[in-house]
């Protein structure tokens, strides 16, 4: 099969690149990936009106938020399995994912656990989340020779040293967000929710704490 890996942006449909949009319309199934069993694929969401105008095979596996890697392998055999079943003489298959697919995403993990059924790849890259929060924002992110770090979880070993070498940061994931605020210090910071959702929200350039409680 040729597999394709597609970021299809932050979530406004019109931030998904054409080349993108193109091969949506052609492929002959289209692998969602979702984070519960209760959840829609918010990349699914973000793709829902292209796919309504054609008649393609679409499957959502669950890939868990978890690091328990015997649960995930358990994930990962049960998502070959289901693309295997509705999809076996499928010729093209693109599994898209919000944002960039080299950011954070399932897709290169997909691509292990399928690699020998995968005769061709092309990755197609996407607009991130952080580009959208700038965009929104109105604001740079780096000018000149400053420095941005991106930082998906405030524990993670090394975060204090990036934080203090950074001219910029991104926090993704931000769970933790009175640590963030503790790390930051009197920092100027933005929080950007769900943008080019409905639901989207921005806050900052300082936000209190009652602001972010949703
Ligand atoms: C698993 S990472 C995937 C990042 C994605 N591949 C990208 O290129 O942006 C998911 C995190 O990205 C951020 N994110 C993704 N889409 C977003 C959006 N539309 N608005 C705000 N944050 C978003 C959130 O922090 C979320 O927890």
């Amino acid at each position: 099969m040729k597999l394709y890996g597609i970021g299809v942006g932050p979530g406004d449909p019109e931030l998904l690149t054409l080349k993108a949009y193109k091969i949506l319309k052609g492929v002959d199934m289209i692998v969602a990936p979702r984070s519960s069993e209760g959840k829609r694929s918010r990349a699914l969401h973000t793709v829902e009106k292209i796919i309504k105008e054609r008649d393609c095979i679409v499957v959502e596996p669950v890939f868990p938020m978890t690091k328990d890697r015997a649960k995930l392998k358990l994930y990962w055999k049960k998502a070959r399995e289901e693309v295997l079943a509705k999809g076996n003489s499928c010729e093209t298959v693109a599994f898209i994912t919000l944002g960039d697919p080299s950011m954070y995403s399932t897709f290169y993990r997909f691509l292990e656990v399928f690699n020998d059924l995968v005769e061709e790849l092309e990755v197609i890259p996407g607009v991130t989340s952080f580009s959208a929060c700038t965009s929104t924002a109105q604001v740079p992110l780096v000018e000149g020779t400053e420095i941005v770090s991106i930082i998906p979880d405030v524990k993670a070993k090394n975060a204090m040293r990036v934080i203090e070498s950074s001219d910029s940061l991104i926090f993704l994931k931000p769970k933790d967000l009175d640590k963030i605020r503790d790390m930051l210090g009197n920092e100027k910071a933005i929080l950007c929710v769900k943008v080019g959702f409905e639901d989207q929200k921005l806050l900052g350039p300082v936000f209190t704490r009652a602001q972010y409680s949703f």
